[in-house]
């Protein structure tokens, strides 16, 4: 979970209580990413993953005009002015280092990298095999996922519909076809029979688990269940907004939003998703566009400020009727563990 939410404490946690965490180096420098993967090492973690995001300058570019990019810029304008905070940064193209993490990770290899937004080149996925590393491509179709699997994936991650964040479709400018997590499972099963196949979206409960293992999973991804862990690095705002909406029982609910960050994304509404629902499909411009913003609503209280930064979070059937008690309230990761075990009794 990138942005803040996955530290090193978190992956360490998680493969204390028997899962497998991934590093968020999406955004990341390889300084930070060198720094990371020296905490969980020295922790004593030897397996976990790096998680990666493709990012496609070409489709950035056709993707959406400049005269979008700046009618979106006058938008962030008048949300900032009016909650008093900083206006956004110019519209700037970054692939974060992509080419960096990857000659790094191939001179000092971890177990698992995972790919997100795309399929990484041939040559990349030969070079990570070459030094051992397994690879994992998240996917939301059975067409990406059989395109995955041609490119090498060992893994294929199915996000479906419900997931918490971004939506690893291939294209910026592909709306994300809204098939379950179930339901996609199911549908890659069917296709592909020689394949691990790690589900993942809605995730919050035994119940949910043990439906995706049923769908022909052979284990499942957490995000939003992990972002109120103290061992997680979510920001306080974003806390505070999860937090409310798991306590509305329904009031309040969540939508993909591309106002972030350019691609569709899921998280709580609030009034910057309110305020942006004509954003252009312009990853990664409004990425950068909107970072002053996101970082200066930090400084504002609690309920203000979860107004403005992304409350990125999942939909699950169970959270109302299923989810464990304590669930979003702090639980250590250890306990998050155990109230999901898809294998034990608990539901
Ligand atoms: C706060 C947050 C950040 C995320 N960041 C990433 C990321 O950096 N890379 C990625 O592949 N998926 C990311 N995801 C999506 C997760 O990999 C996963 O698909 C999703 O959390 C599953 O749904 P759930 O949140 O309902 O458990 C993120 C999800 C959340 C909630």
């Amino acid at each position: 979970m990138a942005g803040g939410p996955t530290t090193a404490a978190l992956v360490t946690a998680a493969a204390k209580a028997g899962g497998i965490g991934f590093l968020a180096a999406g955004y990341q420098s390889v300084d930070d990413l060198r720094s990371d993967i020296g905490a969980v090492r020295s922790a004593g973690t030897e397996l976990f993953g790096v998680n990666l995001f493709i990012t496609q300058y070409d489709d950035a570019r056709s993707a959406t005009t400049d005269v979008e990019i700046d009618g979106f810029a006058r938008t962030l304008e008048r949300i900032a002015m009016a909650a008093g905070l900083d206006g956004p940064a110019p519209a700037s193209f970054t692939d974060n280092d992509y080419a960096g993490k990857i000659d790094y990770l191939c001179k000092n290899p971890v177990p698992l990298v995972s790919f997100t937004f795309g399929l990484p080149d041939a040559e990349i996925v030969r070079r990570l095999h070459d030094v051992g590393t397994e690879i994992a491509i998240m996917v939301t179709t059975v067409n990406d996922a059989r395109d995955a699997r041609e490119r090498g994936a060992d893994i294929l991650i199915a996000q479906g519909s419900e997931a918490g964040g971004h939506q690893s479709t291939f294209s910026i400018a592909d709306e994300p076809i809204g098939r379950t997590t179930v339901d996609l499972t199911q549908a890659i099963r069917a296709e592909l029979d020689d394949v691990p196949i790690v589900a993942t979206g809605g995730i919050h409960s035994a119940v949910d688990a043990r439906a995706a293992l049923e769908a022909g999973a052979d284990a499942v991804q957490l995000g939003t269940a992990l972002l109120n862990t103290p061992e997680a690095g979510t920001s306080a705002p974003h806390r505070y907004g999860v937090k409310q909406h798991f306590d509305s029982k329904g009031e309040s609910t969540t939508q993909f939003t591309r106002g972030f960050s350019g691609r569709p994304a899921r998280g709580v509404i609030n009034r910057f998703v309110l305020a942006t629902q004509n954003a252009p499909a312009a990853y990664p411009y409004n990425n950068q566009m909107t970072k002053p913003l996101r970082a200066s609503a930090l400084s504002l209280d609690l309920k203000h400020g979860s107004e403005y930064v992304a409350l990125w979070c999942g939909s699950s059937a169970s959270h109302s009727k299923q989810a464990p008690s304590g669930f979003m309230e702090g639980m250590a990761l250890e306990q998050v563990f155990a109230a999901i075990d898809p294998f034990g009794d608990k539901s």
